[in-house]
């Protein structure tokens, strides 16, 4: 296999998937040899512009580590914004990553990794040695308090997938320093960059993507409320999980009631901004999770969504009901998004889904996003309700969801809905 030849249709790839925005970051791709960091694993799997390559797997079977994606790779490092001469922490350790920031740092910066768990350190110093990249400093130990005798960065990328902002990371960010973080809000996870400002953090941008979850004091369990033996259930992640979750019992016994928002999207179109005002404005917001090998017609159970149509993760309880984002196929390549609802008062919770569905599309489909900012846990209300959004000609923002996690309090700000 012709490595460069791998690796200049990796690089093309990865501008038409818009992961690389810059001349800069393409050329990091075109300088550190991926395949140096993945020993033993096929070419063109390590250049697959969408491909993980997993090294690392727990006692049941789920991955805990591995080279994240090129994709996802890039458009971190857009997200970054590391210039020469930066001061750089990345938290997770794959090598091929760090390389890269020690490129675009350059001989003036500096960049230490550190990842928790020693097999991935040792791996990665090795590794990063046999690349040439014995100037990248590795570090052993749990991320949650940081690195304090290292001093300041200017920015932190985290590549790994975090509920919460540990206070360390913004007390080792120089003011208006960037954070890079796969934050996990309501069960949705975005990577964002964050920039200081005093003692918060402010949303610069947010990509959709997937992580493996971190570990050690930083570890968060969700909820899980079975519905049906173990294949259907619904996630809880934050403070959503109902008061008494009994209500639901049996609920998938019940028909299931659809509405339909007359609202369309591309089958290749996405709609990124949805899941999260979903989450913002409906309470109760909750993940529904059915298993990839779930079959309704062979086991007499549920029937999720119809031929031609989808469910996505998006859902919500009210008391004894619940309803989830659906779609189905309007003509080819056209599909209608709606709600699927079970309950004894399936109808008005999909009507709810639905209403929200059409207020997203008319406001927010195509922009603005809110603004993410993450602050200490003290933080008194009325200060998260007066945040300004760019570009919004109000001085506060019309709807504020507030996520209190363990260290922080997370509000998302969506700019003034204008008729
Ligand atoms: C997706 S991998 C890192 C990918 C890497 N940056 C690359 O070059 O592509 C995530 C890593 O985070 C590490 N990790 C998980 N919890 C951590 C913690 N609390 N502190 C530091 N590292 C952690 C895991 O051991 C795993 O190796």
């Amino acid at each position: 296999m012709d490595v460069e030849a791998l690796r200049a249709a990796m690089i093309e790839e990865l501008w038409r998937l818009n992961a690389v925005r810059s001349d800069r970051v393409a050329a990091v791709f075109a300088r550190v040899d991926r395949h140096v960091f993945a020993p033993g694993v096929p070419l063109p799997e390590v250049y697959a512009a969408t491909t993980a390559v997993r090294t690392k797997w727990d006692e049941r079977g789920a991955p805990i580590s591995s080279i994240s994606a090129p994709q996802v790779q890039a458009f971190m490092l857009e997200q970054a914004n590391v210039a020469p001469g930066m001061r750089v922490l990345e938290i997770g350790s794959g090598g091929v990553n760090a390389a890269m920031l020690a490129e675009l740092v350059g001989e003036s910066g500096a960049v230490t990794t550190m990842d928790i768990d020693p097999e991935i350190t040792d791996r990665a110093r090795k590794l990063l040695d046999a690349a040439g990249y014995s100037r990248v400093r590795v570090e052993c130990g749990d991320a949650e308090r940081g690195l304090p005798e290292a001093g300041l960065f200017d920015v932190i990328i985290v590549t790994v997938g975090c509920w919460d902002i540990p206070p360390a990371w913004t007390r080792q960010l120089v003011d208006g320093g960037r954070l890079v973080v796969p934050l996990r809000m309501r069960g949705i996870t975005r990577s964002l960059a964050l920039e200081r400002v005093g003692d918060h953090l402010v949303s610069r941008s947010a990509e959709v993507c997937g992580f493996v979850k971190i570990q050690g004091e930083g570890a968060h369990r969700e909820r899980m409320l079975l519905l049906y033996g173990d294949q259907i259930a619904l996630r809880f992640d934050d403070d959503t999980h109902p008061s008494d979750p009994l209500e639901l019992d049996g609920v998938l016994a019940r028909e299931r009631v659809d509405a339909w928002s007359g609202v369309t999207v591309g089958g290749m179109e996405s709609f990124d901004s949805l899941p999260l005002w979903l989450a913002t404005v409906l309470p109760g917001s909750c993940l529904l999770a059915v298993d990839s090998d779930y079959q309704p017609a062979a086991a007499g159970g549920p029937v999720m969504a119809d031929e031609g149509g989808r469910w996505f993760p998006s859902a919500y309880v009210v008391g004894d009901s619940f309803a989830y984002l659906a779609s189905r196929r309007v003509r080819p390549g056209v599909f209608e998004m709606g709600a699927h609802a079970f309950g004894p008062h399936a109808r008005p919770t999909a009507e709810a889904l639905v209403e929200q569905i059409r207020f997203w599309d008319r406001h927010y489909r195509h922009g603005p996003d809110p603004v993410i900012s993450i602050w200490p846990h003290d933080t008194a209300d009325h200060l998260l309700r007066e945040i300004p959004v760019p570009g919004d000609s109000a001085t506060a923002s019309s709807a504020v969801t507030v996520i209190d996690k363990r260290h922080t309090r997370v509000a998302i700000s969506w700019p003034t809905a204008t008729a």
